[in-house]
């Protein structure tokens, strides 16, 4: 039976209807058209499909859409305010840190995530908290020094 779910995505207040299982990733992508959140395995494997509920990551391929209710979602369409990116999409684009890009919004929002809970990493804690999210492209060195540049960016 369907549910009806209100939750605020970038800052919007918004109210489906849906079987609560469906995944939020479908609800992202096809009811809202936030296509910047990416479908990669379907099974919680690669995180592109990341985004952040109440501050946390998720990989919304896997979350169904009964959770998000009453949550506070982030995509990688609501980071930019006023016209200007988010630090951590600075970082990136400084350090040429995408190829294909695919996997570029669930890695940023998994360094968002991360930076607001140890905005100091080591680059072991940079790696331990971003292995759910591959880069079919092996672009990892680049990735790792967006990373850096953005912990250190948002320190200053
Ligand atoms: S698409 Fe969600 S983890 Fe791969
Ligand atoms: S840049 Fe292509 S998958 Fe990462």
């Amino acid at each position: 039976m369907d549910v009806t779910v209100t939750f605020t995505v970038n800052g919007q207040e918004k109210t489906i209807t849906s079987d609560p299982q469906r995944p939020l990733l479908d609800v992202l992508r096809e009811e809202l058209h936030l296509t910047g959140t990416k479908y990669g395995c379907g099974e919680g494997r690669c995180g592109a499909c990341t985004v952040l509920m109440d501050g946390q990551r998720v990989l919304s391929c896997v979350t169904p859409v009964a959770q998000a209710d009453k949550q506070r979602i982030t995509t990688i369409e609501g980071l930019a305010t006023g016209g200007s990116l988010h630090p951590v999409q600075e970082a990136f684009l400084a350090e040429g840190a995408m190829q294909c890009g695919y996997c570029t919004p669930g890695m940023i929002l998994t360094c968002v995530a991360l930076l607001a809970k140890n905005p100091k990493p080591t680059d072991e804690e940079i790696a331990e908290e971003m292995n759910v999210n591959l880069c079919r492209c092996n672009g990892y060195v680049k990735i790792l020094n967006a990373v850096r540049r953005a912990a250190e960016k948002m320190q200053r």
